[in-house]
This record gives structure tokens, C-alpha cells and sequence, in this order.
């Protein structure tokens, strides 16, 4: 396989810039389209990398034979449509989260990913998020003790989307850093509990409760019709506590707190039953590890070439994608 992917874009939105400028940073691959449907969106690629091939047919991108793979940063609904084109053309795909609107369509695309042995990503970002990735290592390495319960919360007064809910629009992100940080579990039960103020239909805010394996329990709650903005997840472990905060300075904090239980026996006699329980608050050390930061779509982006290049198995790929869109179709 030749070093240097040959990328096309479709979609450069609100979001679809931040994943080209980071595109056209990497050495390893090099951006020939861009599509979008808007003259003016166009128009600001033209001016910011003059290079790059400009259209507003995405047939011509899926026509070229020089494009390798395709990133697609389209609202929800084209993403099906979009992926399973790109993937009967020979390309390998990344496509941008959710990767699409039912579990079938995206069982779909990866069914035929693998037909035509092509990479098909989903651009689950906050995996590739340094702070996110600490975290993990804290878990794996059982310093925060058993998982007991997980909860996160993303608001703000923010951009308010018409195509689809703050459940759609946000909690990809919650569900997908929580099954990555829990090893992508089947959940045991999922229910949600929402309401539309501003437009009929279209919730602008939600609370998703998720019950996983082992007693792990995980609460979601996305809003964009909330004063403060907000991008906070919390891991209760029996050993120690952990805050994420994403806007925070000190991304992670590291409760040392906790309830150790003691069983109260009796005065040394062997066949007294622990029937009662002594309990004592632990409060030890709070510590902000110092955490490098690197923009989390430039590890995405690496990520998705050397699965394109060198067989890397995808982290985000269709087996984790399908998971998220399963909880959020609850
Ligand atoms: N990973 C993240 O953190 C993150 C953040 C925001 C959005 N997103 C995702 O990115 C995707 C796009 O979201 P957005 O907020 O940028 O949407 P947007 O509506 O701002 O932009 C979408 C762009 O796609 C273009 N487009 C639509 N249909 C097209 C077609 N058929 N051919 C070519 N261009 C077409 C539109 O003209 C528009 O410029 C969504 O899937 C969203 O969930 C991800």
C-alpha cells in the first residue's frame, strides 16, 4: 500500500473545518477534494488552501480514482447515503458521529466495509482525547478500585439544530467515551427521559440512564437550554473518585475519597455471623496529573490513516459506532 492516503472531504460546516485543517497538517495524506453543497462554504476553502479541488457534486469525488478515502462531516441524515456510496466506490470512509441514524444502516456499512476489506471509521472524538485516554488508563490499572457508577453532563445555551435533537447531537460523545472507558459493554437496560420546549418534537433537553454489566450504572444529561456551559463526567470507583472536566484547566482530578466497610464482630467469638457493618469516610489526596495536550483530530486523523495504511484495528470502528446509535435509539 503506497504511504501518502488521497483524501476527499464532504462537508465543511461548523465542524468539517476543524478535521480539514487537520488533514491538510498531516504529511501522510493529502487533501484533492472538498464538496459542499454551499457556494459560500466553498468559497472559504478556496481562500484558506487554494490547492485543494472544489465541487458541489459529491459524484465527481466518488468518481476519482485517485481518492482513497472520503471523510464525511454532513448532518445525520446524508451519512447513510453518503457512506455506502464512498464504500461501493473502493473508499475507505470516516465518517463523522453518529455514523449513522439506526443500528441497521450502520450495520449495514459495515458489513459492506468488510466485503470490500475498506476501513470504516466513525468520528468519535473524545477517544482520541488525551484526557479521555488518561482516564482510561486509571481504570484499567483498577487505581479507582470497581466501576460503580459513571454520570456526564454536556450544556449550554448553545446552537440550537433543527435536524436533530440535543440527544443526537450530543450524547454520541457521553455514550461513546463511556463504553470506551468501560471496554464498550452491552448495556442491561437504557431509558431516556426528555422534552421539546423550543421546537415541537426536537428535545432540547434529556436525561439518559444506561444500566451496563456489574452493577455499573451511567447517567447523561445533555442540554442546549442551560445558562452555564458545561462538559463534566464523574467516575465513582470504590478506591477513588475522578473529575473530568473538559474546559477545566486540570482536565482530571483524582478523589482519594471513599467508604471503606468494616465488618463488626463479636467479642472473638468464631461463629459470630459479620452481620453488621462499621463504615468510615476515607478523604486522602485530590491530584491533577499533568496531562499533555495534544488536539484530539489529530490523533483521530493518525488514527484513521494507519488503520488505512498499516491494518491498525479502528477504535471507533462500526462494532463501536453500532453501539452508540443503539442507546441513543432507545
Ligand atoms: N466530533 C465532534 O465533536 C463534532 C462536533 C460538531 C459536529 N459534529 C458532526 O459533524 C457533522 C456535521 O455537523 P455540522 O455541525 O458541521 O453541520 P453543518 O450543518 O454546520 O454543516 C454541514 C455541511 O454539509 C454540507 N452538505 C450537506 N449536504 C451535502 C451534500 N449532499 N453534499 C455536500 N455537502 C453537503 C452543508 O452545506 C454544510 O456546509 C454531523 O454529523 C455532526 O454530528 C461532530
Amino acid at each position: 500500500m503506497k504511504k501518502e492516503t488521497t483524501i476527499a472531504q464532504i462537508g465543511v460546516g461548523y465542524w468539517g473545518p476543524n478535521l480539514l485543517r487537520n488533514l491538510i497538517a498531516n504529511e501522510d495524506c493529502q487533501v484533492k477534494w472538498v464538496s459542499d453543497l454551499s457556494e459560500e462554504r466553498r468559497h472559504f476553502v478556496k481562500r484558506l488552501y487554494p490547492r485543494v479541488q472544489l465541487t458541489d457534486d459529491v459524484e465527481q469525488v466518488f468518481d476519482d480514482p485517485d481518492v482513497d478515502a472520503v471523510i464525511i462531516a454532513t448532518p445525520v441524515a446524508t451519512h447513510f447515503e453518503m457512506a455506502m456510496q464512498a464504500l461501493k466506490k473502493g473508499k475507505h470512509i470516516l465518517v463523522e458521529k453518529p455514523m449513522a441514524k439506526t443500528v441497521a444502516e450502520v450495520t449495514a456499512i459495515g458489513e459492506l466495509a468488510k466485503s470490500k476489506n475498506l476501513v470504516a471509521m466513525a468520528g468519535h472524538t473524545f477517544v482520541y482525547n488525551s484526557a479521555v485516554r488518561y482516564l482510561k488508563k486509571l481504570i484499567d490499572s483498577r487505581e479507582l478500585g470497581e466501576i460503580r457508577y459513571i454520570y456526564s453532563q454536556r450544556l449550554n445555551l448553545g446552537r440550537i439544530r433543527n435536524d436533530v435533537d440535543a440527544l443526537w447531537n450530543f450524547a454520541p460523545h457521553d455514550i461513546s467515551i463511556i463504553h470506551y472507558l468501560l471496554g464498550d459493554p452491552k448495556p442491561v437496560s437504557v431509558s431516556k427521559h426528555g422534552m421539546d420546549y423550543v421546537q415541537p418534537g426536537i428535545f432540547d433537553v434529556v436525561f439518559l440512564n444506561i444500566e451496563y454489566p456489574n452493577k455499573i450504572m451511567a447517567n447523561i444529561h445533555v442540554s442546549w437550554l442551560d445558562p452555564d456551559k458545561v462538559r463534566r463526567l464523574i467516575v465513582v470507583g470504590s478506591e477513588k473518585m475522578v473529575v473530568y472536566d473538559d474546559i477545566a484547566v486540570n482536565k482530571i482530578a483524582i478523589y482519594d475519597k471513599g467508604i471503606d466497610k468494616k465488618a463488626v464482630l463479636g467479642e472473638g467469638m468464631d461463629y459470630d455471623e459479620p452481620g453488621e457493618f462499621k463504615f468510615s469516610h476515607r478523604s486522602g489526596d485530590l491530584v491533577f496529573p499533568k496531562i499533555e495536550y495534544i488536539e484530539p483530530l489529530k490523533t483521530e486523523i493518525e488514527h484513521f490513516l494507519s488503520c488505512i495504511q498499516d491494518g491498525t484495528e479502528c477504535i471507533t470502528g462500526v462494532e463501536h459506532a453500532k453501539k452508540v446509535v443503539e442507546v441513543l435509539s432507545v
